[in-house]
């Protein structure tokens, strides 16, 4: 194994002017759903059936007075769970690539690196990353950088299990917790895309496997900057926005413990705004949609966010954090990853894993095999020239 190199992530080396950033321009949509009989891999669909349309409460998108019980059907939660997420890689934007050689055509010579939104929301708020590690794998296939993720605290756990004679774990009362969040957040993009008081639609289950994806193109760092094609997923449409232009016609949604005062506040801005703000930011969607709930999971309000004011949002309650240090941080990643993937897929395998205390991205170099090459034999053989 080649020696590691390694990049940092502190905030103080990324605090100058930010970047140009492009703003995303949509060049394809695609559907994906639960696939029976292969749980591993979401069933593709070349078509805007998985988008949804918000249903507003009120004339504007601030409301008051909800009582929104997102507990409901949550025994029925049909969860895609993470295993299938890690092992899906890129497979539902490659084929999107397949089946529209043609918009790629017109693309791949600005095209440098390609992703999921994910990526870049993780690469945007790294910087201010203190806990969550995480692990990016990349490969270069005649020369554009496919970038995608492992799970290597899954691998961890999963070896300390086998050490340890698998004795089942019996979730804790925080896992209990978290996954009622996570839950509460799926019931909510239900609710918000349901006709108001249509209790028949709230009853249904609720999934997570189906889902709309914008596949977009933006160019990160100017003139001579990085390109990059990914896939977003889009949680719904405003309709009193049509006929805007995607991506400014989506809304984001999102819930949150309600805020009762200026500690709240802070921490709200502290520990989400920024989240949502890289997420929606990198994708050009122009407003999110905030459902307010009690620890136990009814929502009484919903507020509008336009991303024109969460900076100032942030920097009226504390200035915890700043966009140009995500920008900039996120600028100087990808310059550095294309200037390092260089090495043909059939040869390398580049790891880079985030150390947070250490606050760098650690990269290793690791020979091409069967078993970590996550770009699948179906788009090599028939990828564009
Ligand atoms: P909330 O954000 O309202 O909590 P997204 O907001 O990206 O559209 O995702 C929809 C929901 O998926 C989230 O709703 C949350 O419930 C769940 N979710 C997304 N990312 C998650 C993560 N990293 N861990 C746990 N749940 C997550
Ligand atoms: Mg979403
Ligand atoms: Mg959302």
């Amino acid at each position: 194994m080649a020696p590691s190199t390694s990049f940092p992530t502190g905030v103080s080396e990324y605090t100058g002017q930010a970047p140009h950033i492009t703003k995303p321009t949509e060049l394809g949509h695609f559907s994906l759903s639960r696939q029976p009989g292969n749980p591993m891999v979401r069933r593709y669909h070349p078509d805007q059936r998985a988008l949804l349309t918000l249903h507003r409460r009120g004339p504007d998108l601030v409301t008051e007075r909800l009582d929104i019980d997102l507990t409901q059907g949550m025994d029925a939660f049909i969860d895609r769970g993470q295993a299938q997420k890690d092992a899906e890689h890129l497979y539902p934007i490659l084929r999107w690539i397949l089946e529209n050689k043609r918009t790629f055509a017109q693309y791949r010579s600005k095209v440098n690196v390609i992703c999921w939104r994910g990526r870049l929301t993780d690469l945007l708020v790294t910087p201010y990353n203190r806990k969550d590690t995480w692990t990016l794998v990349a490969c270069n296939i005649d020369d554009i950088i496919y970038l995608s993720y492992v799970n290597e605290s899954d691998k961890e756990s999963k070896m300390d299990s086998t050490l340890e004679a698998t004795v089942e774990k019996v979730p804790s009362l925080e896992d209990k917790r978290q996954t009622s969040r996570m839950y509460w957040g799926f019931k909510f993009e239900q609710v918000m895309t349901s006709p108001p008081g249509d209790e028949t639609s709230l009853q249904k289950s609720v999934s997570n496997f189906e889902s709309f994806q914008s596949v977009l193109y933006t160019k990160v760092g100017g003139y001579r900057g990085t390109g990059v094609l990914f896939g977003a997923e889009m949680d719904c449409l405003d309709p009193k926005k049509v006929p805007t232009k995607p991506p400014d016609c989506y809304v984001e949604l999102k819930t949150c413990k309600g805020i009762e005062d200026e500690s709240g506040m802070r921490s709200f801005c502290y520990h989400k705004l920024m989240q949502y703000w890289a997420q929606s930011f990198v994708c050009g969607v122009p407003t999110i949609l905030v459902g307010f709930r009690l620890d136990n999971g009814h929502v009484l309000s919903t507020d509008e966010l336009p991303m024109s004011k969460v900076p100032l949002i942030a920097q009226a309650n504390g200035d915890a954090w700043k966009p140009a240090v995500c920008q900039n941080f996120l600028n100087s990643f990808l310059q550095f990853v294309t200037v390092l993937v260089t090495e043909s897929h059939e040869q390398t395998i580049y790891k880079l894993k985030l150390d947070v205390s250490q606050q760098r991205v650690v990269v290793t170099r690791e020979e091409a095999t069967a078993q970590n090459q996550f770009v699948p034999t179906w788009y090599l053989d028939q990828r564009p020239g």
